[in-house]
């Protein structure tokens, strides 16, 4: 028997976009938050370098510049109208976090000061612009400590440790949510006339990567398996500058501070790949350029990393603005930033695809963007698409907060008014079914040794380049490691606080997803944003200026097409 509770609208995630969408959503209706995690442990807390919005408090700025920007990021493939919504909104966003106690750090004159980042220019591409709002480098954790206490504020109901397992669906409509209690090992049934997923990232598909143990995917994977379609899978983006070996992310907020990347010759070797923009150059570019810089046995050492050099800036600069990963290069390599570059490498870092939706953050279904009432997602889980190909810095957080309140709102109305689903019967029936065929399956096989496996075959075979090749050798482990997945033997059967019950379903997840991606990139044959085809190295407008669908479809896996939305910028050539 599961635990049953009512509420009008249920948020999945309290990361930012849980915690924003929260925020509105109880304005108008009775709301809860189910939570893997400690809200305030979500991964917005690792956020570093900063928000960008066109505020123009140290110099000339304006939302269409960002807006310009952050489409030819994209490498066009973004919906126009959705990047429109976010950068208009984004300067009206910050300065709500501002007035709910966000501490930026401030111009001399008592602004928000802003920083240069990636990608964002003035003029449309002439030279960089200091549009990223920071808190030093602990942007997303402020912005977390700010909305959770919010939210307690406003008396918007949590459930923490709680894994969502099951979408109810009647007649339709969105009827509810089934989700797992780790402390007990219960089930609970949720009835709910709306829910809005903001479950963030799947990043631990990859073996190095920036994103916590807990990004595993589970609200994408769950709508997935629901016969909802997956948009842009394919686009996966490595962040230039993790910690060598390790994966934490060290800020572009660094470059945007005037840090500098040298290979093993001790050349800026990003002047020869962006002479304008040089190391402020997009992340898909850059973490291109440090394996091409590898390739070419300029490593560090003909080591498989280069340097991050942020010697020139001074103590007073690292030590008040860049604090945080001046601490963990202490921590984690004993090395002093003030005194000596730092190791880095490419690490996984952010899902440009995910749960399609429109601009009000509903969840559309199909290539007609059917809506699903009552179905909401926004944050990292979403794909709206504001990104499209290749994310710019900072506009992770600028999603999370413009579409998490978009999409709260709209949750909050329709909750309201919408009349009560039924509960299908015996609602938790799917969810118990697979938790007991977990618990007594003999087949011998460990979740964390297929996890080790997905990690490293999605790493060598489908990270920053792939051929028809690679991605060929990483589907046959994927689907390998999914048959293997069904003999999954847990040692621990117990049913309070089971981890390795909690981390087999996270893998579950994962294989999941990992599938959507291969084989999204295995159908795209071009080279766009973060989707680079060694084998076919030019974008290809004629033939895939538009957006992947992926559908489980029983036991295969189905692709259709819907078109990019473009509105004010035409595609050109990505120079910078
Ligand atoms: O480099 C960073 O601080 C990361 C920011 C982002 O992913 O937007």
């Amino acid at each position: 028997m599961a635990v049953h509770h009512q509420f009008d609208a249920v948020i999945v995630g309290a990361g930012g976009a849980g915690l924003m969408a929260a925020l509105e959503a109880s304005k108008l209706a009775k709301c809860a938050v189910v939570t893997k995690l400690y809200p305030t442990r979500s991964h917005t807390g690792t956020a570093q370098g900063g928000i960008g919005a066109a505020l123009g408090n140290c110099e000339q700025d304006s939302w269409e510049w960002h807006m310009f920007d952050t489409v030819k990021g994209s490498d066009y493939l973004a919906d126009q109208d959705a990047v429109e919504v976010m950068c208009r909104e984004a300067v009206e966003v910050v300065y709500e976090l501002e007035h709910m106690g966000l501490p930026f750090n401030r111009t001399q004159d008592g602004r928000i000061d802003q920083r240069r980042f990636g990608g964002h220019t003035k003029g449309f591409g002439q030279e960089p612009v200091r549009r990223a709002c920071y808190a030093a480098d602990r942007t997303g954790h402020m912005i977390l400590q700010t909305l959770y206490q919010q939210c307690i504020k406003q008396g918007v109901v949590f459930f923490d440790e709680y894994h969502a397992m099951d979408l109810l669906v009647a007649n339709g409509q969105v009827a509810g949510l089934v989700a797992y209690e780790m402390r007990t090992g219960e089930l609970h049934v949720f009835h709910c006339k709306g829910v809005l997923l903001a479950t963030g990232g799947f990043g631990r598909m990859y073996k190095v990567t920036s994103n916590a143990h807990t990004l595993t995917g589970d609200g994408t994977a769950l709508v997935l398996r629901r016969g909802i379609p997956l948009e842009d899978m394919e686009f996966f983006q490595f962040h230039p500058t993790g910690i060598y070996k390790l994966g934490i992310l060290i800020t572009e907020g660094v470059r945007g501070e005037g840090g500098i990347l040298r290979n093993g010759r001790g050349d800026r070797f990003m002047e020869r790949y962006a002479p304008t923009l040089k190391d402020l150059a997009p992340r898909d570019m850059i973490s291109r350029a440090i394996y091409m810089e590898i390739r070419e046995g300029r490593g560090v050492g003909g080591k498989d990393y280069v340097l991050l050099d942020a010697t020139h800036l001074g103590r007073e600069v690292v030590e008040t603005k860049l604090p945080d990963i001046a601490d963990f290069v202490r921590t984690y390599l004993g090395i002093d930033p003030v005194k000596e570059p730092m190791p880095v490498q490419p690490t996984a870092h952010y899902a440009m695809g995910g749960i399609p939706t429109d601009v009000e953050a509903r969840v559309v279904i199909d290539e007609r963007n059917t809506v699903l009432p009552g179905l909401y997602a926004a944050g990292e889980c979403a794909c709206v698409s504001v990104h499209g190909a290749n994310r710019l810095g900072t506009n992770s957080l600028v999603d999370i907060v413009v579409f998490g309140r978009r999409g709260g709102r709209h949750l909050g109305a329709y909750a309201k008014h919408a009349p009560w689903p039924a509960l299908p019967q015996d609602a938790e029936e799917p969810s118990h079914a697979i938790l007991e065929r977990l618990r007594s399956n003999r087949g011998g096989e460990r979740a964390a040794v297929l996890r080790d496996e997905m990690q490293q075959a999605m790493m060598d075979h489908a990270s920053v380049f792939r051929t028809d090749v690679t991605l060929r050798q990483a589907l046959a482990r994927i689907e390998e490691l999914r048959r293997r997945f069904e003999r999954v033997e847990l040692m621990d059967k117990g049913a309070r606080f089971n981890m390795e019950l909690e981390e087999t379903l996270e893998l579950g997840c994962l294989l999941d997803l990992a599938w959507a991606t291969v084989t999204a990139a295995l159908a795209r044959t071009e080279s766009r944003g973060a989707h680079c085809r060694e084998d076919f190295p030019k974008r290809d407008d004629v033939n895939w200026l538009k957006h992947s669908l992926a559908y489980i479809d029983g036991v295969r896996l189905t692709l259709k097409y819907k078109p990019v939305k473009i509105t004010r910028f035409q595609p050109q050539e990505r120079k910078y």
